[in-house]
């Protein structure tokens, strides 16, 4: 079998994503326990004790979670479709405990003020960053504000330089890959997460750009975690992982002796509410309680990898070239059977 490096994995002939790599520990690991493995990392000037950020959708991030992350050492994006923005600055004073927020293409100055002021970072949530209006808004807002601005979404390495150039601090990588996402199917556009990431990593290496890039998509458990880190994420932003957890907006709903919270797309029909182009589907998922429990698997999940791996820090990790490309049936080896 052929272990592949990261460099080398950029070359493949096929676009990968999370299910078609592993990671190979090839070497001696001198990490005794989990414990000694350090997963702290500074992103966009925050640390964080774990680096997950929250998808600024609807049924993800309210008041609720972004404080619950900030809590656990994560970030939280507040959503810009319910109230939770006009609730964060209602009284005046920022809602203490909320680090960033999403907008949209059409933010006013009103809102980019309080914003500004209260040294939050803004997220320009668009489906693509290739795009002259979003730049075009990310150059206005960096020129007015003493702010740091996420945008989103690439697929591919290709614009970065346009990207930094414009003032953004972090990009969100992934087309095509979130789990309530129709994009590929409506459109035929966008490529597998890993692919994505690695494109992305070494445009930045090799221009030497100065810009922190989000996994954006797809993540279904810690290991998937992992492999986004190691393919050259500073941090992975979650939607399903997260949804279905006790800090998400909306309600429990008890259903078929089991209790659900609504998850759903950006772009899906119950947040547009009319007849425009659907880009994203709505479903359920099953409740999960607390966010803190979630955050703490994939703690866990992550550290464990790293000491398999011989890392004791996520820069470690960052460094570690060893994937194997997975057969299908090797892939479904992995998976538990009962
Ligand atoms: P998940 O973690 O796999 O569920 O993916 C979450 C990501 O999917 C978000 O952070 C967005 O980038 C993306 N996304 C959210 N809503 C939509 C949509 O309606 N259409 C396409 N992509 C979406």
């Amino acid at each position: 079998m052929r272990i592949f490096s990261k460099r080398e994995l950029n070359e493949y002939s096929l676009s990968l994503t999370y299910d078609d790599v592993s990671l190979i520990p090839t070497e001696i690991s001198r990490v005794k326990t989990r414990s000694e493995v350090n997963i702290k990392s500074k992103f966009l000037g925050i640390d964080l004790a774990v680096p997950v950020v929250s998808s600024p959708m609807d049924t993800v991030t309210g008041i609720a979670m972004a404080k619950e992350l900030s809590n656990s050492g994560c970030l939280g994006i507040v959503n810009r479709f319910d109230s939770s923005l006009t609730e964060l600055f209602s009284n005046g004073n920022v809602v203490e405990g909320v680090q960033a927020v999403s907008v949209s293409l059409t933010a006013e100055d009103s809102l980019l003020e309080k914003i500004a002021s209260n040294n939050l970072i803004v997220c320009i949530d668009t489906a693509n960053a290739n795009n002259a209006h979003v730049l075009n808004k990310c150059e206005e807002i960096k020129k007015k504000y003493e702010v740091k601005v996420i945008v989103g979404n690439i697929a591919h390495g290709g614009t970065l330089q346009q990207l930094v150039d414009a003032g953004a601090d972090a990009v969100r990588i992934g087309i095509g890959g979130g789990s309530v996402c129709t994009t590929s199917i409506q459109t035929g556009i966008g490529i597998g997460q890993v692919s994505s990431l690695i494109d992305c990593y070494f445009t930045r290496e090799d221009q030497k750009l100065k810009i922190e890039l989000i996994a954006d998509g797809g993540i279904k458990s810690a290991g998937d975690v992992t492999k986004a880190l190691s393919a050259g994420a500073d941090a992975v932003m979650l939607g399903r992982m997260l949804a279905g957890t006790k800090e998400t907006p909306g309600e429990v709903i008890k259903y078929a002796d089991q209790l659900w919270k609504k998850y759903r797309g950006s772009a899906s029909f119950g947040v547009k509410m009319k007849g425009e182009f659907i880009e994203g589907e709505e479903t359920m998922v099953p409740y999960k309680g607390s966010v803190k429990s979630v955050v703490n698997a994939i703690s866990d999940g992550l550290k464990s990898a790293m000491s398999y791996l011989n890392c004791e820090s996520l820069g470690e990790l960052k460094q570690k070239d060893k994937f194997a490309v997975l057969s299908t049936s090797s892939y479904l080896e992995r998976l538990p059977r009962k």
